[in-house]
């Protein structure tokens, strides 16, 4: 240590040519901080802008779509509270993602954009679905993580009792955003959890957080499969007790799930050619056509499971809002990709609603950006007619 400590002090002093351990500047003066994130959205705005001719419009307004749980106490305000799915960039937490926006956007200097509102991307499924169907009171996503909102009665927000907006007006309504992917953390799901649930959380980025999202979500699912199969596989029940190249972690990405579950509806002679490709690929030896009925089973049961863990929360939802006509505008992956899903989901709800309660699912695409348009279309005419 001394020695090369040594060393490296005569490649830092000012006359370096002889030196053997160069200590070569880089002239990179400091390392990522989070927030660099922020300039990379501000970029593709400025891609964006260049690309429709709208540089040298006047300054734009932006709604924010911001897909993780932010602490709002205004539309233009709101703290990251956890990073979720897999992100992890320091400095976010806790900070309020509007003026790391902004501050991006002013760092440039080249664009000039007003950020009128942050919204969750339920929030935006929610707003773009009730824009065409105005009976729509709850926004959901099952893409890569699982969240819902939905519209409550003020009078059931106890937190948000004496609460007047800035035109002083206490509104009859708020829309929720319920991050109910954390449902579970307190040890609500224990009772349903398997080990091989906690096998998929220990591994994970964030162990023991969004425990119901850990069940559900596109994030997620394969590598429940894969977990349940490599159980089987160490036991001696699938390939022959080969267990190797099942074992590798994230080797077995949801899509595989989908394109399993495909193979059990579209191919009737139950050959499994799907399934089999896929296990052959991986690199899992010696497959037999009762392994990939078997595989074929456990995907399917994951599956079933995402889709009525799923439609528990959005028939209680429904339940609580207890109106008559009430539309659920949906978005995310799974929902638009995975085979039998939406059908699991609403065959669930349907079993699961009380009373006379009609509904009806709605796939809101791309519902989060074109219902940020719509939220930051609104505030600015309501921000013009203060201004009048
Ligand atoms: C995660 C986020 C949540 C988001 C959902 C779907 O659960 O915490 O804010 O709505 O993923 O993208």
């Amino acid at each position: 240590m001394q020695l090369m400590e040594k060393s490296m002090e005569q490649g830092l002093a000012t006359s370096t040519k002889s030196v053997a351990v160069k200590m070569l500047p880089t002239f990179v003066d400091s390392v990522p901080n989070g927030t660099e994130l922020f300039d990379h959205i501000a970029d593709c705005m400025a891609k964006f802008m260049e690309e429709n001719n709208l540089k040298d419009a006047p300054k734009l307004p932006l709604g924010f779509t911001f897909s993780f749980p932010c602490e709002q106490d205004g539309l233009t305000k709101g703290k990251l509270v956890t990073w979720t799915k897999g992100f992890k960039a320091s400095g976010v937490e806790g900070a309020d993602v509007v003026t790391l926006l902004r501050d991006a956007c002013h760092r440039r200097k080249d664009i000039d954009i007003d950020v009128v509102a942050l919204l969750n991307d339920t929030v935006g499924t929610l707003m773009a679905c009730a824009f065409q169907e105005n009976s729509c009171q709850i926004g959901v996503i099952v893409g890569t993580g699982t969240n819902a909102c939905y519209m409550e009665r003020l009078e059931r927000i106890p937190k948000l009792a004496g609460y007047v907006d800035e035109h002083g007006v206490t509104p009859e309504e708020m829309i929720i955003n319920t991050e109910w992917g954390a449902f579970g953390d307190d040890g609500a799901l224990d009772f349903l959890r398997t080990k091989w649930d906690d096998a998929v959380d220990r591994e994970s980025i964030n162990p023991g957080q969004h425990l119901y999202e850990k069940m559900i979500s596109g994030m997620y699912m394969g590598e429940c499969a894969r977990v349940v199969l490599e159980d089987l596989a160490k036991q001696g029940l699938l390939f022959g007790g080969h267990s190797d190249a099942i074992s590798v972690p994230h080797c077995f990405p949801t899509k595989f799930v989908s394109e399993i579950d495909s193979d059990l509806l579209e191919d009737d002679d139950r050959t499994f050619q799907k399934t089999y490709q896929i296990l052959e690929d991986i690199g899992v030896e010696m497959i037999t056509a009762n392994d990939c009925a078997n595989v074929a089973y456990v995907c399917s049961l994951i599956s079933t499971r995402a889709a009525h863990l799923t439609a528990a929360g959005i028939a209680m939802l429904l339940n609580r809002i207890n109106k008559k006509h009430v539309t659920v505008g949906v978005d995310g992956s799974v929902y638009r990709f995975h085979p039998t899903y939406p059908t699991l989901l609403d065959a669930k709800i349907a079993e699961l609603i009380v009373g006379d309660i009609e509904y009806k699912l709605m796939l809101s695409e791309d519902g989060s950006g074109r219902g940020a348009a719509l939220v930051a279309a609104v505030a600015t005419r309501l921000k013009e007619e203060k201004l009048a």
